[in-house]
Protein backbone atom coordinates (compact mmCIF):
# COMPACT_ATOMS: atom_id res chain seq x y z
CA UNK A 1 0.00 0.00 0.00
CA UNK A 2 1.15 3.38 -0.79
CA UNK A 3 1.74 6.58 1.36
CA UNK A 4 -1.90 8.41 2.07
CA UNK A 5 -1.34 11.38 -0.25
CA UNK A 6 -3.25 14.46 -1.92
CA UNK A 7 -2.77 14.13 -5.78
CA UNK A 8 -3.33 17.60 -7.02
CA UNK A 9 -3.28 17.82 -10.83
CA UNK A 10 -2.88 21.15 -13.20
CA UNK A 11 -4.76 21.28 -16.19
CA UNK A 12 -6.75 18.70 -15.45
CA UNK A 13 -9.35 19.47 -18.52
CA UNK A 14 -6.48 19.14 -20.91
CA UNK A 15 -5.68 16.12 -23.55
CA UNK A 16 -2.91 14.45 -20.83
CA UNK A 17 -4.80 14.40 -18.00
CA UNK A 18 -8.54 13.00 -19.40
CA UNK A 19 -6.41 10.36 -21.84
CA UNK A 20 -3.97 9.18 -19.16
CA UNK A 21 -4.05 11.04 -15.81
CA UNK A 22 -7.65 9.50 -14.75
CA UNK A 23 -7.90 6.24 -16.42
CA UNK A 24 -4.36 5.94 -14.48
CA UNK A 25 -5.45 6.69 -11.61
CA UNK A 26 -8.77 4.89 -11.38
CA UNK A 27 -6.98 1.51 -12.78
CA UNK A 28 -4.55 2.26 -9.46
CA UNK A 29 -8.10 2.11 -7.47
CA UNK A 30 -9.18 -0.69 -9.33
CA UNK A 31 -6.38 -2.25 -8.24
CA UNK A 32 -6.43 -1.54 -4.65
CA UNK A 33 -3.09 0.36 -4.50
CA UNK A 34 -4.55 3.77 -3.42
CA UNK A 35 -5.08 4.27 0.48
CA UNK A 36 -9.06 4.86 1.34
CA UNK A 37 -8.38 8.48 2.03
CA UNK A 38 -6.32 9.54 -1.16
CA UNK A 39 -8.11 12.83 -2.35
CA UNK A 40 -7.36 14.03 -6.58
CA UNK A 41 -7.47 17.49 -6.75
CA UNK A 42 -8.40 18.65 -9.56
CA UNK A 43 -7.34 22.22 -11.10
CA UNK A 44 -9.22 24.08 -13.64
CA UNK A 45 -10.56 27.57 -14.95
CA UNK A 46 -13.65 26.39 -16.39
CA UNK A 47 -16.88 27.70 -14.27
CA UNK A 48 -17.59 23.72 -13.16
CA UNK A 49 -18.09 22.32 -9.30
CA UNK A 50 -17.11 19.02 -7.85
CA UNK A 51 -20.27 17.41 -8.37
CA UNK A 52 -20.22 18.43 -11.98
CA UNK A 53 -16.19 17.39 -12.49
CA UNK A 54 -17.41 14.26 -11.32
CA UNK A 55 -19.79 13.44 -13.96
CA UNK A 56 -17.63 14.91 -16.44
CA UNK A 57 -14.78 12.32 -15.26
CA UNK A 58 -17.04 9.83 -15.18
CA UNK A 59 -17.86 10.88 -18.79
CA UNK A 60 -14.19 10.33 -19.80
CA UNK A 61 -13.77 7.48 -17.99
CA UNK A 62 -16.76 5.89 -19.78
CA UNK A 63 -15.65 6.80 -23.10
CA UNK A 64 -11.96 5.36 -22.55
CA UNK A 65 -12.93 2.04 -20.76
CA UNK A 66 -16.34 0.93 -21.99
CA UNK A 67 -17.64 -1.85 -20.33
CA UNK A 68 -14.46 -2.35 -18.93
CA UNK A 69 -15.80 0.55 -15.99
CA UNK A 70 -16.73 -1.11 -13.15
CA UNK A 71 -19.71 0.87 -11.74
CA UNK A 72 -18.38 0.52 -7.64
CA UNK A 73 -14.63 1.38 -8.40
CA UNK A 74 -16.15 4.42 -10.64
CA UNK A 75 -18.27 5.33 -7.29
CA UNK A 76 -15.84 5.09 -4.69
CA UNK A 77 -13.34 7.01 -7.47
CA UNK A 78 -15.84 9.94 -7.59
CA UNK A 79 -15.34 10.41 -4.41
CA UNK A 80 -12.24 10.69 -4.45
CA UNK A 81 -12.24 13.85 -7.23
CA UNK A 82 -12.45 17.06 -5.79
CA UNK A 83 -12.36 20.39 -8.35
CA UNK A 84 -10.32 23.69 -7.55
CA UNK A 85 -11.21 26.21 -9.99
CA UNK A 86 -8.18 28.27 -10.21
CA UNK A 87 -6.67 30.73 -13.46
CA UNK A 88 -3.31 29.69 -12.86
CA UNK A 89 -2.11 33.04 -13.55
CA UNK A 90 -3.51 34.25 -10.35
CA UNK A 91 -1.43 34.37 -7.10
CA UNK A 92 -4.41 34.42 -4.84
CA UNK A 93 -5.66 31.25 -6.72
CA UNK A 94 -2.59 29.59 -5.04
CA UNK A 95 -3.20 31.11 -1.44
CA UNK A 96 -6.30 29.46 -1.71
CA UNK A 97 -5.21 26.06 -2.89
CA UNK A 98 -2.64 26.07 0.15
CA UNK A 99 -6.12 27.00 2.73
CA UNK A 100 -8.00 24.14 1.18
CA UNK A 101 -5.13 21.38 1.11
CA UNK A 102 -4.21 22.55 4.48
CA UNK A 103 -7.46 22.37 6.02
CA UNK A 104 -9.79 20.42 4.48
CA UNK A 105 -10.00 17.77 7.33
CA UNK A 106 -9.16 13.86 5.35
CA UNK A 107 -6.80 15.38 2.92
CA UNK A 108 -3.76 13.46 3.29
CA UNK A 109 -0.72 15.81 4.40
CA UNK A 110 1.39 14.28 1.81
CA UNK A 111 0.96 15.80 -1.46
CA UNK A 112 1.90 15.25 -5.17
CA UNK A 113 1.17 18.20 -7.78
CA UNK A 114 1.03 17.57 -11.47
CA UNK A 115 1.99 19.63 -14.20
CA UNK A 116 0.01 19.01 -17.26
CA UNK A 117 0.27 21.88 -18.40
CA UNK A 118 2.06 23.91 -21.69
CA UNK A 119 5.50 23.96 -20.75
CA UNK A 120 5.30 27.17 -20.52
CA UNK A 121 3.12 27.32 -17.72
CA UNK A 122 5.84 25.03 -15.32
CA UNK A 123 7.55 28.07 -14.50
CA UNK A 124 5.32 30.22 -13.05
CA UNK A 125 3.68 27.50 -11.20
CA UNK A 126 6.47 26.33 -9.40
CA UNK A 127 6.92 29.11 -8.44
CA UNK A 128 3.66 30.17 -7.12
CA UNK A 129 3.59 26.86 -5.14
CA UNK A 130 6.83 27.59 -3.54
CA UNK A 131 6.03 31.38 -3.03
CA UNK A 132 2.50 30.11 -0.75
CA UNK A 133 4.69 27.40 1.13
CA UNK A 134 3.39 24.37 -1.27
CA UNK A 135 6.57 23.46 -1.44
CA UNK A 136 7.82 22.67 2.21
CA UNK A 137 8.31 19.63 4.06
CA UNK A 138 6.82 20.43 7.00
CA UNK A 139 3.70 18.21 7.82
CA UNK A 140 4.21 15.40 4.79
CA UNK A 141 6.20 15.14 1.58
CA UNK A 142 5.86 17.68 -1.28
CA UNK A 143 6.46 16.15 -4.91
CA UNK A 144 6.50 17.73 -8.12
CA UNK A 145 6.19 16.28 -11.83
CA UNK A 146 7.18 17.48 -14.34
CA UNK A 147 6.08 16.77 -17.99
CA UNK A 148 7.92 16.72 -21.33
CA UNK A 149 9.66 18.74 -23.01
CA UNK A 150 12.02 19.90 -20.22
CA UNK A 151 12.99 23.28 -21.38
CA UNK A 152 13.16 24.25 -25.53
CA UNK A 153 16.71 23.77 -25.76
CA UNK A 154 19.72 23.37 -23.55
CA UNK A 155 19.97 27.04 -22.34
CA UNK A 156 16.14 27.14 -21.85
CA UNK A 157 16.34 24.00 -20.07
CA UNK A 158 19.04 25.53 -17.46
CA UNK A 159 16.84 28.54 -17.04
CA UNK A 160 13.87 26.22 -15.87
CA UNK A 161 16.09 23.62 -14.02
CA UNK A 162 17.17 26.72 -11.94
CA UNK A 163 14.17 28.09 -11.63
CA UNK A 164 12.60 25.06 -9.85
CA UNK A 165 15.24 24.67 -7.50
CA UNK A 166 14.49 28.17 -5.82
CA UNK A 167 11.29 26.05 -4.54
CA UNK A 168 11.98 23.10 -4.82
CA UNK A 169 14.95 20.55 -3.70
CA UNK A 170 16.00 18.10 -6.98
CA UNK A 171 14.26 15.04 -4.54
CA UNK A 172 11.38 16.46 -4.80
CA UNK A 173 11.00 16.89 -8.80
CA UNK A 174 10.20 14.31 -10.71
CA UNK A 175 10.43 14.72 -14.31
CA UNK A 176 8.79 12.08 -16.71
CA UNK A 177 9.49 10.67 -19.82
CA UNK A 178 5.98 7.95 -20.12
CA UNK A 179 8.53 5.52 -22.51
CA UNK A 180 10.38 4.97 -19.31
CA UNK A 181 7.10 3.74 -17.26
CA UNK A 182 6.79 1.16 -20.86
CA UNK A 183 6.89 -2.52 -19.79
CA UNK A 184 9.34 -3.16 -23.26
CA UNK A 185 11.47 -0.83 -22.58
CA UNK A 186 12.07 -1.55 -19.00
CA UNK A 187 12.24 -4.93 -20.57
CA UNK A 188 15.39 -3.68 -22.17
CA UNK A 189 17.03 -3.95 -19.22
CA UNK A 190 16.21 -6.92 -17.82
CA UNK A 191 16.81 -8.59 -21.56
CA UNK A 192 20.64 -7.34 -21.26
CA UNK A 193 21.15 -7.93 -17.72
CA UNK A 194 19.33 -11.10 -16.46
CA UNK A 195 20.71 -12.92 -19.53
CA UNK A 196 24.62 -13.56 -18.74
CA UNK A 197 24.78 -15.40 -22.83
CA UNK A 198 23.92 -11.60 -24.26
CA UNK A 199 26.91 -9.67 -22.57
CA UNK A 200 29.90 -11.09 -24.65
CA UNK A 201 27.89 -10.22 -28.09
CA UNK A 202 26.76 -6.65 -26.63
CA UNK A 203 29.58 -4.67 -28.13
CA UNK A 204 31.59 -3.17 -30.90
CA UNK A 205 32.61 -6.76 -31.92
CA UNK A 206 29.56 -8.12 -32.80
CA UNK A 207 26.83 -5.68 -33.36
CA UNK A 208 27.08 -3.97 -36.76
CA UNK A 209 24.91 -1.52 -35.54
CA UNK A 210 22.03 -0.36 -33.44
CA UNK A 211 18.45 1.44 -34.88
CA UNK A 212 15.75 3.07 -33.18
CA UNK A 213 12.64 4.21 -34.37
CA UNK A 214 9.40 5.73 -33.41
CA UNK A 215 6.82 6.21 -36.65
CA UNK A 216 3.09 7.48 -36.31
CA UNK A 217 0.43 7.64 -38.86
CA UNK A 218 -1.44 10.59 -37.20
CA UNK A 219 -0.69 14.02 -37.83
CA UNK A 220 0.09 17.31 -35.74
CA UNK A 221 -3.32 16.70 -34.81
CA UNK A 222 -5.08 19.97 -33.06
CA UNK A 223 -1.30 20.56 -31.80
CA UNK A 224 0.18 23.18 -34.73
CA UNK A 225 0.18 25.64 -31.93
CA UNK A 226 3.24 23.33 -30.09
CA UNK A 227 4.33 21.37 -32.77
CA UNK A 228 4.90 23.78 -35.62
CA UNK A 229 7.83 26.01 -32.68
CA UNK A 230 9.52 22.35 -31.72
CA UNK A 231 9.22 19.39 -34.92
CA UNK A 232 10.36 16.19 -34.63
CA UNK A 233 14.20 16.29 -33.23
CA UNK A 234 12.65 18.22 -29.96
CA UNK A 235 9.38 16.49 -29.52
CA UNK A 236 10.71 12.73 -29.63
CA UNK A 237 14.83 12.44 -30.33
CA UNK A 238 15.82 14.79 -27.28
CA UNK A 239 13.60 12.67 -24.94
CA UNK A 240 12.24 9.26 -25.90
CA UNK A 241 14.28 8.20 -28.44
CA UNK A 242 17.93 9.36 -26.21
CA UNK A 243 16.45 7.60 -23.50
CA UNK A 244 16.27 4.24 -25.56
CA UNK A 245 19.19 4.85 -26.67
CA UNK A 246 20.94 4.58 -23.17
CA UNK A 247 19.22 1.89 -22.10
CA UNK A 248 20.69 -0.09 -24.74
CA UNK A 249 24.02 1.03 -24.42
CA UNK A 250 24.56 1.77 -20.64
CA UNK A 251 26.75 -0.85 -18.81
CA UNK A 252 25.14 -2.78 -15.95
CA UNK A 253 25.14 -0.78 -12.68
CA UNK A 254 26.44 -1.14 -9.59
CA UNK A 255 23.20 -1.78 -7.19
CA UNK A 256 19.81 -1.77 -9.09
CA UNK A 257 18.72 1.83 -6.98
CA UNK A 258 17.78 4.77 -8.92
CA UNK A 259 21.03 7.25 -8.53
CA UNK A 260 23.57 3.98 -10.02
CA UNK A 261 20.84 3.90 -12.57
CA UNK A 262 20.74 7.49 -13.70
CA UNK A 263 24.44 7.73 -13.25
CA UNK A 264 25.10 4.87 -15.74
CA UNK A 265 22.26 6.70 -18.30
CA UNK A 266 24.50 9.85 -17.78
CA UNK A 267 27.14 7.94 -19.20
CA UNK A 268 26.52 7.27 -22.13
CA UNK A 269 24.86 10.34 -22.88
CA UNK A 270 28.31 12.10 -21.99
CA UNK A 271 30.18 9.77 -24.41
CA UNK A 272 27.92 10.44 -27.64
CA UNK A 273 30.32 11.83 -29.94
CA UNK A 274 29.49 15.67 -29.93
CA UNK A 275 28.25 16.68 -33.76
CA UNK A 276 29.98 19.78 -34.86
CA UNK A 277 28.37 22.13 -37.40
CA UNK A 278 30.45 20.95 -40.19
CA UNK A 279 29.12 17.05 -39.87
CA UNK A 280 25.54 18.23 -39.10
CA UNK A 281 24.63 17.32 -42.74
CA UNK A 282 26.37 13.76 -42.37
CA UNK A 283 24.93 12.94 -39.40
CA UNK A 284 21.43 14.87 -39.05
CA UNK A 285 18.73 14.43 -42.30
CA UNK A 286 15.04 16.35 -41.76
CA UNK A 287 12.00 16.11 -43.86
CA UNK A 288 8.80 17.19 -43.46
CA UNK A 289 5.17 15.81 -44.35
CA UNK A 290 3.27 16.07 -48.29
CA UNK A 291 -0.16 15.05 -48.89
CA UNK A 292 -0.08 11.02 -49.36
CA UNK A 293 -2.56 8.39 -48.21
CA UNK A 294 -2.94 7.07 -44.88
CA UNK A 295 -5.32 3.53 -44.33
CA UNK A 296 -6.44 4.47 -47.87
CA UNK A 297 -7.87 8.20 -47.19
CA UNK A 298 -5.97 11.17 -48.40
CA UNK A 299 -3.91 13.28 -45.77
CA UNK A 300 -3.69 16.65 -45.74
CA UNK A 301 0.49 17.92 -46.24
CA UNK A 302 2.07 19.45 -43.22
CA UNK A 303 1.61 22.87 -44.62
CA UNK A 304 -2.40 22.65 -44.97
CA UNK A 305 -2.52 21.61 -41.06
CA UNK A 306 -4.41 24.24 -39.23
CA UNK A 307 -2.29 26.42 -37.34
CA UNK A 308 1.07 25.63 -39.42
CA UNK A 309 3.25 28.68 -40.19
CA UNK A 310 2.78 29.44 -44.60
CA UNK A 311 5.63 28.79 -45.39
CA UNK A 312 7.35 26.58 -42.16
CA UNK A 313 10.06 24.56 -42.09
CA UNK A 314 9.50 22.09 -39.57
CA UNK A 315 10.46 18.87 -39.48
CA UNK A 316 8.22 16.08 -38.78
CA UNK A 317 10.74 13.77 -39.76
CA UNK A 318 14.11 13.53 -37.94
CA UNK A 319 17.07 10.87 -38.16
CA UNK A 320 20.11 11.00 -36.85
CA UNK A 321 23.17 9.30 -36.60
CA UNK A 322 25.42 9.34 -33.31
CA UNK A 323 28.28 7.20 -31.94
CA UNK A 324 28.76 6.59 -28.53
CA UNK A 325 32.56 6.87 -27.81
CA UNK A 326 33.66 4.44 -25.45
CA UNK A 327 35.44 0.87 -25.15
CA UNK A 328 32.02 -1.22 -25.82
CA UNK A 329 30.39 1.10 -28.90
CA UNK A 330 33.36 2.79 -30.48
CA UNK A 331 32.71 3.07 -34.49
CA UNK A 332 29.15 0.93 -34.21
CA UNK A 333 26.46 3.70 -35.32
CA UNK A 334 23.43 4.27 -33.68
CA UNK A 335 20.65 5.53 -35.96
CA UNK A 336 17.55 6.79 -34.71
CA UNK A 337 14.35 8.10 -36.11
CA UNK A 338 11.36 9.14 -35.97
CA UNK A 339 8.42 10.39 -37.88
CA UNK A 340 4.72 11.41 -38.48
CA UNK A 341 2.26 10.36 -40.99
CA UNK A 342 4.38 7.57 -41.52
CA UNK A 343 3.50 4.40 -43.08
CA UNK A 344 2.55 2.63 -39.62
CA UNK A 345 2.41 3.62 -35.99
CA UNK A 346 5.27 1.62 -34.04
CA UNK A 347 8.47 1.75 -31.75
CA UNK A 348 11.33 -0.93 -32.11
CA UNK A 349 14.72 -1.27 -31.23
CA UNK A 350 16.57 -3.18 -34.05
CA UNK A 351 20.07 -4.60 -33.17
CA UNK A 352 22.11 -5.66 -36.46
CA UNK A 353 24.79 -8.42 -35.49
CA UNK A 354 28.07 -7.87 -37.96
CA UNK A 355 28.18 -10.90 -40.75
CA UNK A 356 30.34 -14.05 -39.43
CA UNK A 357 34.35 -13.48 -40.02
CA UNK A 358 34.37 -16.54 -42.70
CA UNK A 359 31.29 -16.91 -45.79
CA UNK A 360 31.81 -21.08 -45.51
CA UNK A 361 28.66 -21.36 -47.88
CA UNK A 362 29.95 -19.08 -50.06
CA UNK A 363 30.79 -22.25 -52.65
CA UNK A 364 26.60 -23.61 -52.02
CA UNK A 365 23.53 -22.15 -53.18
CA UNK A 366 23.50 -19.20 -50.74
CA UNK A 367 24.81 -16.68 -51.93
CA UNK A 368 25.31 -14.54 -48.48
CA UNK A 369 23.98 -15.23 -45.15
CA UNK A 370 21.68 -12.93 -43.94
CA UNK A 371 22.85 -11.24 -40.84
CA UNK A 372 21.16 -12.19 -37.03
CA UNK A 373 19.00 -9.49 -35.96
CA UNK A 374 17.67 -8.87 -32.33
CA UNK A 375 14.23 -6.96 -32.45
CA UNK A 376 12.15 -5.17 -29.26
CA UNK A 377 9.05 -4.10 -30.19
CA UNK A 378 7.98 -1.28 -27.94
CA UNK A 379 4.55 -0.74 -29.18
CA UNK A 380 2.07 -1.58 -30.89
CA UNK A 381 3.53 -5.04 -30.37
CA UNK A 382 5.29 -5.79 -27.03
CA UNK A 383 8.21 -8.25 -27.88
CA UNK A 384 11.71 -9.88 -28.21
CA UNK A 385 12.69 -11.52 -31.02
CA UNK A 386 15.85 -12.57 -32.86
CA UNK A 387 16.26 -13.85 -36.10
CA UNK A 388 18.59 -17.11 -36.94
CA UNK A 389 19.56 -18.91 -40.08
CA UNK A 390 18.67 -22.44 -40.13
CA UNK A 391 18.91 -24.86 -43.08
CA UNK A 392 15.84 -25.43 -45.50
CA UNK A 393 14.84 -29.16 -45.84
CA UNK A 394 15.82 -30.40 -49.39
CA UNK A 395 18.12 -31.31 -52.18
CA UNK A 396 21.33 -29.25 -51.52
CA UNK A 397 22.59 -26.42 -48.94
CA UNK A 398 19.73 -23.82 -48.57
CA UNK A 399 18.95 -21.28 -45.75
CA UNK A 400 16.39 -19.20 -44.37
CA UNK A 401 15.70 -16.87 -41.45
CA UNK A 402 13.60 -17.93 -38.25
CA UNK A 403 12.08 -15.82 -35.87
CA UNK A 404 12.70 -16.77 -32.06
CA UNK A 405 9.93 -15.09 -30.15
CA UNK A 406 10.66 -14.61 -26.49
CA UNK A 407 6.90 -14.97 -24.77
CA UNK A 408 6.04 -11.20 -24.51
CA UNK A 409 4.91 -11.35 -27.70
CA UNK A 410 2.57 -13.98 -27.37
CA UNK A 411 1.46 -12.70 -23.88
CA UNK A 412 -2.52 -11.40 -23.55
CA UNK A 413 -4.02 -10.00 -20.45
CA UNK A 414 -3.67 -6.54 -18.50
CA UNK A 415 -0.50 -4.57 -19.19
CA UNK A 416 0.02 -1.72 -17.08
CA UNK A 417 -0.14 1.34 -18.50
CA UNK A 418 3.24 3.69 -18.36
CA UNK A 419 1.39 6.24 -16.50
CA UNK A 420 -0.32 3.80 -14.15
CA UNK A 421 3.56 2.66 -13.32
CA UNK A 422 4.68 6.10 -13.04
CA UNK A 423 2.51 7.67 -10.64
CA UNK A 424 3.22 4.72 -8.56
CA UNK A 425 6.35 5.60 -8.48
CA UNK A 426 5.83 9.22 -7.68
CA UNK A 427 3.77 8.59 -4.50
CA UNK A 428 6.79 5.59 -3.39
CA UNK A 429 9.13 8.11 -4.02
CA UNK A 430 11.02 6.21 -6.34
CA UNK A 431 13.06 8.24 -9.13
CA UNK A 432 14.20 5.28 -10.80
CA UNK A 433 12.25 5.97 -14.09
CA UNK A 434 12.31 9.47 -14.22
CA UNK A 435 14.68 11.87 -15.26
CA UNK A 436 17.42 13.29 -13.22
CA UNK A 437 18.57 16.90 -14.62
CA UNK A 438 22.34 15.72 -15.53
CA UNK A 439 20.19 13.50 -18.43
CA UNK A 440 17.86 15.82 -19.65
CA UNK A 441 21.10 18.54 -20.01
CA UNK A 442 23.31 15.99 -21.67
CA UNK A 443 20.47 15.21 -23.91
CA UNK A 444 20.21 18.52 -25.31
CA UNK A 445 23.80 18.81 -25.61
CA UNK A 446 23.47 15.74 -27.77
CA UNK A 447 20.67 17.68 -30.29
CA UNK A 448 21.51 21.24 -29.56
CA UNK A 449 23.90 22.00 -31.80
CA UNK A 450 21.52 20.27 -34.82
CA UNK A 451 18.81 22.90 -33.80
CA UNK A 452 21.02 25.46 -34.48
CA UNK A 453 22.45 24.54 -37.74
CA UNK A 454 18.07 23.88 -38.82
CA UNK A 455 16.82 27.14 -37.20
CA UNK A 456 18.95 28.99 -39.37
CA UNK A 457 18.25 26.69 -42.61
CA UNK A 458 15.28 27.80 -43.25
CA UNK A 459 14.95 27.79 -46.98
CA UNK A 460 14.40 24.44 -47.97
CA UNK A 461 12.94 20.95 -46.52
CA UNK A 462 13.21 17.51 -48.04
CA UNK A 463 9.21 16.01 -48.19
CA UNK A 464 7.61 12.73 -48.21
CA UNK A 465 4.39 11.12 -49.15
CA UNK A 466 1.90 10.93 -45.84
CA UNK A 467 1.96 7.12 -45.52
CA UNK A 468 5.05 6.60 -46.47
CA UNK A 469 8.59 5.78 -44.32
CA UNK A 470 9.64 8.94 -45.19
CA UNK A 471 12.27 10.29 -48.14
CA UNK A 472 14.65 7.94 -49.57
CA UNK A 473 17.20 11.07 -49.53
CA UNK A 474 17.67 10.18 -45.48
CA UNK A 475 19.20 7.24 -45.94
CA UNK A 476 22.32 8.99 -46.99
CA UNK A 477 23.24 8.20 -43.30
CA UNK A 478 23.88 5.25 -43.40
CA UNK A 479 27.57 4.55 -43.32
CA UNK A 480 27.43 1.43 -46.20
CA UNK A 481 25.15 0.43 -48.67
CA UNK A 482 24.03 -2.93 -46.94
CA UNK A 483 22.62 -1.16 -44.11
CA UNK A 484 19.50 0.53 -44.62
CA UNK A 485 16.30 1.15 -41.95
CA UNK A 486 14.30 -2.14 -40.30
CA UNK A 487 10.80 -1.10 -40.68
CA UNK A 488 8.94 -4.08 -39.50
CA UNK A 489 9.74 -6.68 -36.53
CA UNK A 490 8.52 -9.21 -39.51
CA UNK A 491 10.78 -10.69 -41.00
CA UNK A 492 8.93 -10.69 -44.90
CA UNK A 493 8.75 -6.95 -44.61
CA UNK A 494 12.35 -6.44 -44.95
N1 LIG B 1 -1.35 14.99 -24.46
C1 LIG B 1 -0.44 14.04 -24.38
O1 LIG B 1 -0.67 12.88 -24.74
C2 LIG B 1 0.93 14.36 -23.81
C3 LIG B 1 1.94 13.37 -23.88
C4 LIG B 1 3.18 13.64 -23.33
C5 LIG B 1 3.42 14.86 -22.73
N2 LIG B 1 2.43 15.81 -22.69
C6 LIG B 1 2.70 17.09 -22.02
O2 LIG B 1 1.71 17.28 -21.01
C7 LIG B 1 1.39 18.67 -20.88
C8 LIG B 1 -0.09 18.85 -21.08
O3 LIG B 1 -0.44 18.46 -22.39
P1 LIG B 1 -1.94 18.39 -22.90
O4 LIG B 1 -1.88 17.73 -24.22
O5 LIG B 1 -2.83 17.84 -21.86
O6 LIG B 1 -2.27 19.95 -23.11
P2 LIG B 1 -3.73 20.60 -23.22
O7 LIG B 1 -4.71 19.64 -23.71
O8 LIG B 1 -3.53 21.88 -23.98
O9 LIG B 1 -4.09 20.96 -21.70
C9 LIG B 1 -3.61 22.10 -21.06
C10 LIG B 1 -4.37 22.29 -19.77
O10 LIG B 1 -3.93 23.51 -19.16
C11 LIG B 1 -5.08 24.23 -18.74
N3 LIG B 1 -4.79 25.67 -18.68
C12 LIG B 1 -4.25 26.45 -19.63
N4 LIG B 1 -4.17 27.71 -19.22
C13 LIG B 1 -4.68 27.74 -17.96
C14 LIG B 1 -4.89 28.75 -17.01
N5 LIG B 1 -4.54 30.02 -17.26
N6 LIG B 1 -5.42 28.43 -15.83
C15 LIG B 1 -5.80 27.14 -15.55
N7 LIG B 1 -5.62 26.13 -16.43
C16 LIG B 1 -5.08 26.43 -17.62
C17 LIG B 1 -6.08 23.93 -19.82
O11 LIG B 1 -7.37 24.29 -19.38
P3 LIG B 1 -8.60 24.48 -20.41
O12 LIG B 1 -9.09 23.09 -20.67
O13 LIG B 1 -9.57 25.32 -19.67
O14 LIG B 1 -8.04 25.15 -21.63
C18 LIG B 1 -5.89 22.44 -19.96
O15 LIG B 1 -6.53 21.76 -18.92
C19 LIG B 1 2.25 19.38 -21.93
O16 LIG B 1 3.42 19.84 -21.32
C20 LIG B 1 2.59 18.30 -22.93
O17 LIG B 1 3.81 18.55 -23.59
C21 LIG B 1 1.19 15.57 -23.21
Amino acid sequence: MLDPCTFVIFGSTGHLARTKLLPALYHLDRAGRLTDDMAVVCVGRRAWDTPYWRDEASKILQAKLGEALDSEVLNRFRGRLQYFRADIHDEEAFKRLQEVLETTPNFPANAVFYLSLAPTEYRPVARHLADNGLSEETSGWRRLVIEKPFGYDLEDAQVLNHSLHRGFAEQQIFRIDHYLGKETVQNVFVFRFANLMLEPLWNRNYIDHVQITHSETAGIEDRAAYYDGAGALRDMIQSHLLQMLTLVAMEPPAILDAESLRDEKVKVLKSIRPIPKSAVHAQAFRAQYGRGRIDSREAPSYLEEEGVAERSTTETYAALKLYIDNWRWRHVPFYLRTGKRMARSSSQISIRFKHPPQQLFRETQIAEIPPNWLLLGIQPEQCLRAELQVREGGIGMRTRTTQLDASTCTQTGYRLDAYEALLLDVIEGDHSLFLRYDEVNWAWQVVDPILKVWSIERDFIHTYPAGSWGPKEGDRLFEREDQKWRDSLMEENR
